[in-house]
């Protein structure tokens, strides 16, 4: 069954480096991060206020474009807040609505099944990486230009707005992933 993974956690937690393990070890599977497409226009990480509305429409279309194709999807972001995960899991249950039809039932999207289907339609899994002191100092290493000041500054913001993941958001399971010593 088609699988879609949100990876959820701070900066510096490991999301990336996950996605990039998993897509290697498994060829269905196919990666949708924005910071790689921040990347994309300069070379280098760029965040440009102007082309975020940009980015957030190409990173749901690459989703859409890789259902398409058949790919496991890994959406890898830091996903910390209900609305930013509830946004990708209602393009979800678009997709399935063109993809299988308006036969919908009210199930969340992970949950979601068809009349005519004996399973759900697709699988829709958490990837929750749990708070850690580590992750700052990793982040550091790889800077993308932001002073340790700002780092520390974004992720203690990040932290205030972080709510716990819950299944019923619409996740047909929540996985943890904790740190392994460096
Ligand atoms: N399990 C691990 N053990 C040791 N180091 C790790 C582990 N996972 C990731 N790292 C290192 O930590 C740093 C941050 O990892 P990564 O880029 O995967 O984090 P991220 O969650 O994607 O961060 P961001 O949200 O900023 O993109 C990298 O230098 C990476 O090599
Ligand atoms: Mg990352």
């Amino acid at each position: 069954m088609q699988t879609v993974y949100l990876t959820c956690g701070l900066p510096g937690c490991g999301k990336s480096t996950w996605a990039r393990e998993k897509a290697k070890e498994d060829l269905n599977v196919a990666i949708v991060c924005r910071d790689d497409l921040r990347t994309m226009f300069k070379g280098v990480y760029y965040y440009d206020t102007v082309l975020e509305p940009a980015i957030v429409d190409m990173a749901m279309s690459v989703l859409d474009i890789l259902l398409d194709r058949g790919y496991d999807v890994i959406v890898d972001e830091t996903n910390l807040t209900k609305k930013r995960r509830a946004e990708i899991l209602s393009r979800i249950r678009q997709w399935c609505e063109r993809k299988y039809g308006q036969e919908t039932s009210v199930l969340p999207v992970g949950q979601l099944s068809f009349r005519r289907m004996p399973e759900p339609a697709i699988k829709v899994i958490c990837v929750e990486f749990p708070e850690d002191e580590r992750h700052l100092e990793r982040r550091m290493k790889e800077n993308r230009g932001y002073t340790p000041e700002k780092w520390t500054e974004v992720v203690e913001g990040m932290k205030k707005t972080r709510e716990p993941v819950t299944l019923d958001e619409g996740f047909t399971n929540i996985i943890t992933v904790r740190s392994t010593d460096d």
